[in-house]
Order: structure tokens, then sequence, then C-alpha cells
């Protein structure tokens, strides 16, 4: 985890929602699939605290990409700043999915909702590059789906859950839940995550799933961003998502009931 500073190199516009934002550094900058940068958005103190980003996919060796959906005030910001600009960043942060107990042969689920692709593309791309064929990936969005590129290289689906109906949770279950995962991972919004954890914990396969919680300091000092986690069969306990996450296993978490 380092201070540095960026350059943005290229702005593109995905939809009204959402944009794209390239960054490139001096040196080369290294980062596992899964983990987050956090931005200083402003050069005054409004807003004052760090916006978390995760990375979204490898560019070159000192570019990286990152999927932005505009929230508030931090994000407008961020739409609203020019190619060129110099930005300060802290990263790469988090611990990033566990990639080093998969087995390449055996089948693997991912799933998204929303901007919760963003992480998924750099996920796929290693697992592509470590010369996984197996994978199953379906993403969900509640509005036009984007950003297909890199995942329709696998067994791909999109649902438009407007259109069809459904939520992406319902597409896995009614499709998916009998095939023979050896692991699902998953990144979108926190009831997405919740019923996935349930589902595959039923069925004893392991769900590796990247948290998101509002965050302040983003290198485990202010207890901002803690999550209940089990400790034992009876209690429990609290972890940092900027540190000991964003992806925890979903077995671990307990979701506000
Ligand atoms: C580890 C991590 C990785 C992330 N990766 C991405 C990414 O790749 N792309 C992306 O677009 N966003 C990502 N986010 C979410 C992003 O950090 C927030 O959307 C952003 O901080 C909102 O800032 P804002 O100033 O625009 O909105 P604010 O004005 O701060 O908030 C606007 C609204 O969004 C809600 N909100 C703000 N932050 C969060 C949050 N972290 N979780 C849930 N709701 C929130 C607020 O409650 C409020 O309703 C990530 C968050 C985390 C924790
Ligand atoms: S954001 Fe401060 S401890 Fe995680």
């Amino acid at each position: 985890m380092k201070l540095l500073q960026a350059r943005i190199s290229e702005i593109k516009t995905i939809n009204e929602e959402v944009f794209s934002m390239r960054l490139e550094f001096d040196n080369s900058f290294i980062f596992r699939p899964g983990q987050f940068i956090d931005i200083k958005v402003s050069e005054w103190d409004s807003p004052l605290l760090r916006r978390p980003i995760s990375i979204s996919r490898k560019i070159s060796e000192n570019e990286i990409e990152l999927l932005i959906k505009i929230q508030g005030t931090g994000t407008k910001q961020m739409r609203k700043k020019m190619i060129g600009t110099e930005v300060d960043l802290i990263g790469p942060l988090g611990n990033g999915f566990y990639l080093d107990d998969l087995v390449k042969e055996l089948p693997l689920l991912i799933v998204g909702g929303g901007i919760g692709i963003a992480p998924l593309k750099s996920l796929v791309n290693e697992l592509k590059s470590r010369g996984y064929k197996n994978i199953d990936i379906v993403n969900g969005f509640r509005k036009e789906p984007y950003g297909k590129e890199g995942f329709d290289t696998f067994n791909y689906h999109e649902v438009d859950e407007t259109k069809e109906g459904i939520f992406v949770t319902e597409f896995v279950e009614n499709n998916l839940l009998n095939r023979p995962y050896q692991q699902v991972l998953a990144c979108g919004p926190k009831p997405m995550l919740q019923i996935l954890s349930k589902m595959f914990n039923e069925k004893n396969i392991p769900i590796q799933i990247s948290m998101e919680e509002k965050m302040a300091c983003g290198i485990g000092v202010c207890l901002g961003c803690a999550i209940k986690v089990k400790k034992d069969l009876f209690n429990y306990t609290y972890k940092k998502v900027c540190v000991d996450g964003p992806v925890f296993y979903g077995d671990e978490v307990i979701f506000d009931e």
C-alpha cells in the first residue's frame, strides 16, 4: 500500500450513470483482482474523505481502468475531472480474491450485480491468463446491461432484471444451482451477496463475496468499515472491510437480520 500520484489518461461514458476512468502511473502498478484504491476526490477538503473504488482491470504495467457509478458528491466530482489531471490515491488496498486454492479443471461460478462487475473484470482476466476455461459468469443489471467485454470469452449470461422480471439471484437459483461448482465468487449489492451466500452455504460450496461498506481511513485505523463476522459457533466479532476484506467467505459474514 502506497500513497501515489496518477494521471487521468482517459474518461469514457458508459451510460448516464456509469463511466470508466483510466489512471496512468509513473511506475508499474501491481495489484491483485479484488483490491481497490482510495481516491482523494477534491484538491480542497470537500468531500473530505477519500472514496474507495475497485481496480477494474489492468491496461498496461503502469495503467489501470476503473468503472465508476455516480452516486453522490464524490463520484460526481470524479466524473467532471479532465484528462491529464493528477489524482492522489492510496493503494492497492485490501486482500483481493483468494485464487491459490482453486483448481483449473473444476467449474467456477462468478456473479456480478450492477457496478459490482468492476473488480470481476480483473478477476476474469487473471483466471483466463492462468488457463481457466470452465467458468460460468452471470451479471445482473437493473437497467440496460453494460461491460460484457472480457466476460464473454466464457459461458456468459446477462440478466436485464427489469426487462426479464427476475433478479440475478433467481436466475442462478433456477438455472445454475445444481452444477458442481468448486467455488462461487461474487460482487454486488449486499442483498444479492446475502442471498447467494445462503444459497451456496446450504450446498457447502464455498463462496467468496466482495463487500462494500462506507469507508473513512481505508487503512484499518478508524473502524468505520467494520462488519459483523462469526467468531465461533455461538459468538460474533467484527472485521474491517478495508484491511480484512473487501473479500470474505460467505459463511463467515453475518448479514443484518
Ligand atoms: C471496497 C470498495 C470498492 C468499491 N468499488 C467501486 C467501484 O469499482 N465502482 C464504483 O462506482 N463504486 C465502488 N464502490 C462504492 C463507492 O466507494 C461509493 O459509491 C462512493 O464512495 C460514493 O461516493 P459519493 O461521494 O459519490 O457518494 P456519497 O455522497 O458518499 O453517497 C451517495 C449515496 O451512496 C451511498 N454510499 C456511499 N458509499 C457507499 C458504499 N461504499 N456502499 C454502499 N453505499 C454507499 C450513500 O449512503 C448515499 O446514499 C466501492 C466501495 C468499496 C467499499
Ligand atoms: S475505513 Fe477506517 S478502518 Fe476501514
